[in-house]
């Protein structure tokens, strides 16, 4: 058993989630911003991959106070638990994902990572060990089901994307199109990694919405 996985991501028209630099570009307006948040609001947990935190710098944090309000009235922390897929343990201590908002955090990482780090990172965080050198993500999706965490939503980047869509893990996406171009052969797109050459995954479509000038899809991969 695992727990049920959708990838939420913001990409530009032509199907870029970033510039050639990797830095975090602005994707979508206020109502997609809102969108994202009561989505964050419907998981246990929301992961991302050590690239989406050396560029982005995310907490990963639920920003309305009505909606932390009421996660705390009904006895939830005020944000999901918060997991970063790390192998090598690179993530910076200071972080706003290890230091911003209340809630639990999980780093999930390989043996290839240094004990001194994870020792230090046990400080913050709780660490679980699955894979040689990369994380295996169908041991922890295991491991996190057995945990309790029913829902997880993935916020990025391309290439843990693409690790989870390979194995198999993923259940729905939802890509916002924002109005705008990116370009760049070395843009970040919603799923890099080394892609499929033949069987590709298909998808079926769920629903569609116009917001913030731009296009919300909804995808459940089949
Ligand atoms: N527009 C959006 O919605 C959005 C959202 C998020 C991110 N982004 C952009 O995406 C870019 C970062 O994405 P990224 O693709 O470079 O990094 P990423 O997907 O965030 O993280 C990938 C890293 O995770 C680690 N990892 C460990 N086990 C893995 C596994 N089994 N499968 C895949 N990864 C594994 C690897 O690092 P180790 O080898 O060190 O373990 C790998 O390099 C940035 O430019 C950011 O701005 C955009």
């Amino acid at each position: 058993m695992r727990p049920f996985v959708l990838i939420n991501m913001a990409m530009s028209a032509d199907g870029k989630i970033s510039n050639k630099l990797k830095k975090q570009i602005k994707l979508s307006g206020k109502e997609d911003f809102e969108r994202v948040d009561r989505l964050k609001n419907s998981v246990d947990a929301i992961m991302v991959g050590i690239g989406t935190i050396i560029s982005d710098n995310p907490s990963l944090t639920i920003k309305s106070d009505e909606l932390k309000r009421e996660r705390r009235d009904e006895g939830l922390m005020e944000n999901p638990i918060r997991i970063v897929i790390d192998g090598r343990c690179r993530i910076p201590l200071n972080s706003d994902v290890l230091k911003k908002g209340e809630g639990e955090r999980i780093i999930a990482t390989s043996m290839s990572a240094d004990d001194e780090k994870i020792k230090i990172l046990s400080r913050y965080a709780d660490v679980i060990k699955a894979g040689i050198d990369k994380v295996d993500l169908v041991e922890l999706m295991k491991i996190l089901y057995n945990r309790g965490i029913r829902r997880i939503m993935v916020e990025g980047g391309g290439e843990l994307a693409w690790g989870l869509i390979n194995a198999n893990l993923v259940d729905e996406l939802y890509y916002f199109i924002s109005p705008t171009i990116i370009g760049g052969r070395d843009s970040p797109t919603p799923v890099d990694g080394d892609g499929f050459v033949s069987e590709f995954p298909k998808l079926r479509l769920i629903e569609f919405d116009e917001i913030d000038g731009g296009l919300l899809i909804h995808w459940k991969v089949l």
